[in-house]
């Protein structure tokens, strides 16, 4: 229950869902009752699980099977991690696919994951270690929310900072200002987060920074 009403049941498609935060994903969605249609390239670890009714195997680039994952969905998140190397696309180009297989299949709400020093110089040292480092990966994620914010769903992007396995503890900072003091979040605590935003109306339309405090 949130504010007094009841949350109904919704179906999230989930790009990346065998991934870290994409299995905490599944596991927040399932104790409020939702239910995953998950694409991943990789699915034997998310197979069999029960809050998961439509496993797709496949690879976000690919259309058919994108659409098979979201076709009868509520909402989309995509949690996929890119690649680093030189001239990448790869982030752009799951989420071209999976903002024309929205709109082929009539799905409007949409949240993808991106990273916290895209946007962020500060602190510096940090900051500037991590522009250097993973350059080519921030690049390809800067063209992916350029990608999402002209799209016309009903978009959230999430940039996370660094993440950990820790459990869920519910400290959170989500705010689309820069963050004083960026410090690491759990993959649980932003799976409990990228739940909430999913029936958020507030959050559309708006680029997150989430950080753990
Ligand atoms: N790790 C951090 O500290 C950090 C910091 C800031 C932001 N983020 C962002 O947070 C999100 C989640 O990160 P994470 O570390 O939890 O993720 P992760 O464990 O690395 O999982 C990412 C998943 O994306 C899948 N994937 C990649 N390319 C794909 C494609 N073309 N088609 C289908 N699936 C694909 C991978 O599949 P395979 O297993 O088959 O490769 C993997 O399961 C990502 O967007 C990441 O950029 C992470």
């Amino acid at each position: 229950m949130t504010g007094g009403r009841a949350v109904r049941s919704i179906r999230i498609a989930v790009i990346g869902a065998a991934g870290r935060t994409g299995r905490c994903l599944i596991a927040a969605a399932a104790t409020r009752g939702h239910e995953i249609s998950a694409l991943a390239r990789h699915p034997d670890s998310i197979a069999g699980l029960p809050a998961v009714v439509n496993l797709v195997a496949g690879d976000g680039r690919d259309p058919a099977a994108v659409a098979q994952v979201i076709r009868g969905a509520d909402a989309v998140v995509s949690a996929i991690t890119g690649s680093n190397h030189r001239g990448t696309t790869q982030l752009t180009d799951v989420t071209r696919t999976v903002l024309a297989a929205m709109t082929a299949t009539g799905v409007d709400r949409l949240i993808v994951t991106s990273a916290y020093p895209v946007i962020a110089h500060q602190p510096r040292l940090p900051m500037a270690v991590l522009h250097r480092v993973f350059r080519h990966a921030y690049t390809d994620a800067a063209r992916m929310e350029e990608l999402v914010a002209a799209s016309r769903v009903a978009w959230t992007i999430a940039r996370l900072n660094r993440l950990t396995n820790g459990p869920a503890i519910g400290s959170i900072i989500t705010t689309p200002e820069l963050i004083a003091r960026p410090r690491a979040i759990s993959r649980a605590d932003v799976a409990e987060t990228l739940v909430n935003l999913i029936t958020d109306p507030s959050a559309e339309r708006l680029a997150l920074n989430i950080s753990g405090t």
